[in-house]
Order: structure tokens, then sequence, then C-alpha cells
């Protein structure tokens, strides 16, 4: 199975995908943590891309599509993928046909968290992750046991350098400009499943699923 999580930047696609991975036994594949990887360990690709993530534009195509076919290509991903984040823009959808098809593979199914553009600039802001286990809390709606300790390895929370408002802003934008596109081209395919992303987190979770079935 190959799944695509799709949605604008807040919307609770790694919230998701971390759930559904333990649920479905998939590995989630996320271009943004991979991206972010890179940069920690000041790689080649992670050098080049901290210079447009910082301002909130997307890397350039090539670079993160042989990232992704790269990470498909690993043993583990023998089961099935949960992709999140990519693919982000047409030349990405199509790279990523053109990969599954010479394995003789395909998307399999396409699932869409819709949340409105007010609720995603909230959910940005009071976002803060884990620096060792990278799990997402929010200040409001899903709090840690203790301020800044994440609950599940106690390592230490911090807040994307791209979650500043204005730079949300700009990635809100460049969703809409780029990315929303791609919704057609799935929905088109007649692989996508809409959810409603403004529910509580079980609640999307439990539309998702519906969607798998
Ligand atoms: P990336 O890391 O992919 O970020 P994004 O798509 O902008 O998505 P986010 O991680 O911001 O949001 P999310 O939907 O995962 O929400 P989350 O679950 O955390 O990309 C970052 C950058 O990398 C890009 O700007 C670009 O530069 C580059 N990049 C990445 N992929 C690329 C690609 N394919 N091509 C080119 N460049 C690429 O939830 C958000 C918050 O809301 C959390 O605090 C969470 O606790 C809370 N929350 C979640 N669900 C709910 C709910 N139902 N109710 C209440 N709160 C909720």
């Amino acid at each position: 199975m190959i799944i695509i999580l799709l949605g604008a930047p807040g919307a609770g696609k790694g919230t998701q995908s971390e759930i559904l991975q333990g649920k479905l036994q998939m590995v989630h594949v996320s271009s943004g943590d991979l991206l972010r990887d890179n940069r920690k360990r000041c790689t080649e690709l992670g050098k080049i891309a901290e210079g447009y993530m910082v301002k909130g534009a997307l890397v350039p195509d090539d670079l993160v599509i042989q990232m992704i076919v790269e990470r498909m290509d690993a043993p583990d991903t023998e089961h099935g993928i949960l992709l999140d984040g990519f693919p982000r823009t047409p030349p990405q959808a199509a790279a990523l046909d053109e990969a599954l098809n010479a394995k003789g593979k395909r998307v399999n199914r396409a699932l869409y968290i819709k949340v409105e553009d007010e609720t995603l600039l909230d959910r940005l802001s009071g976002r803060w992750t884990c620096r060792n286990c990278g799990h997402v809390y929010h200040e409001k709606f899903a709090p840690p046991r203790t301020p800044g300790v994440c609950d599940v390895c106690g390592g230490e929370l911090y807040q994307r350098d791209d979650d500043k408002r204005e730079t949300a802003i700009i990635r809100l934008r460049v969703y809409f400009d780029q990315t929303m596109p791609i919704i057609d081209y799935y929905r088109n395919r007649d692989i996508l499943c809409e959810v409603n992303g403004e529910q509580p987190i079980e609640t999307v979770t439990a539309d998702l699923l519906e969607c798998l079935r």
C-alpha cells in the first residue's frame, strides 16, 4: 500500500501519520522530517534546503524527488509507505508515479485533511516538537504533561523556525499556489478521500481509517 497524506501546513499530516503508522504497520516517510534531519547533520542537501525552508519556500523538486525515491528503496518500506509532505507539486506527483510504475506499484489512496486558514495559523504558532523523537504537541490542543518535556521520550521540546507567523503565512500561500493543484490530480483518478481536519485528533483518525476501509 502506498498512501499519501495531503493538506496545508498545520493540517495534522504529521500527527495523523504517527498514529496511522502504528495502526497500519506502515512506514511513515515525511519529506519535512528528512530535510530537517539533513539540516541537523549539515549534509550538502541540508545546507541547500535550509535557505528555502527558513523563508517558507519549497526546496527544488529535483533534490526532494531524489531524496524520497532513495528513501522509498529502503528495505523497511516493503509492507507499505505513508507519504507525508510529498508530493507537493505536479512534477513531484509525476516523478512519484514514474518511480512506482517502474516497480509495478501505484498510489493506492490520497487522504486529504482539510482545515481552514485561521485554524492553521493557530496550530502552527502553538506547535512544539520533540528534538529527540519528533513527537508533535500543541500548547492548547495537545499539550505535553510537563511544559517543554516530551511525554514519549523525555526529550526537549522546541518551536520550528518556519512556524513564526510571517513564515507560516508564506508557507500557506506557497501551499495554495503550488500544492493545491495536486488535490485535483488525485481526485480525477478517483483515489482521493477528504476528511474534516477541524475535528478532535481521534475523530480525524477514525475518519481517515474509514477512508482506507
Ligand atoms: P513539512 O515539515 O512537510 O511541513 P508542512 O507540510 O508545512 O506541514 P507541517 O509539518 O507544518 O504540518 P502538519 O500537517 O504535519 O501538522 P502537525 O501534525 O504537525 O515541510 C517544511 C518545509 O520543508 C517546507 O516549507 C519546505 O520548505 C520543505 N519541504 C518539505 N517537503 C517538501 C517537498 N515535498 N517539496 C519541497 N519542499 C519541501 O500539526 C500541527 C499542530 O496542530 C500540532 O501542534 C498538532 O499538535 C496540532 N494538531 C494536529 N491535529 C489537530 C487537531 N485535529 N486538533 C487540534 N490540534 C491539532
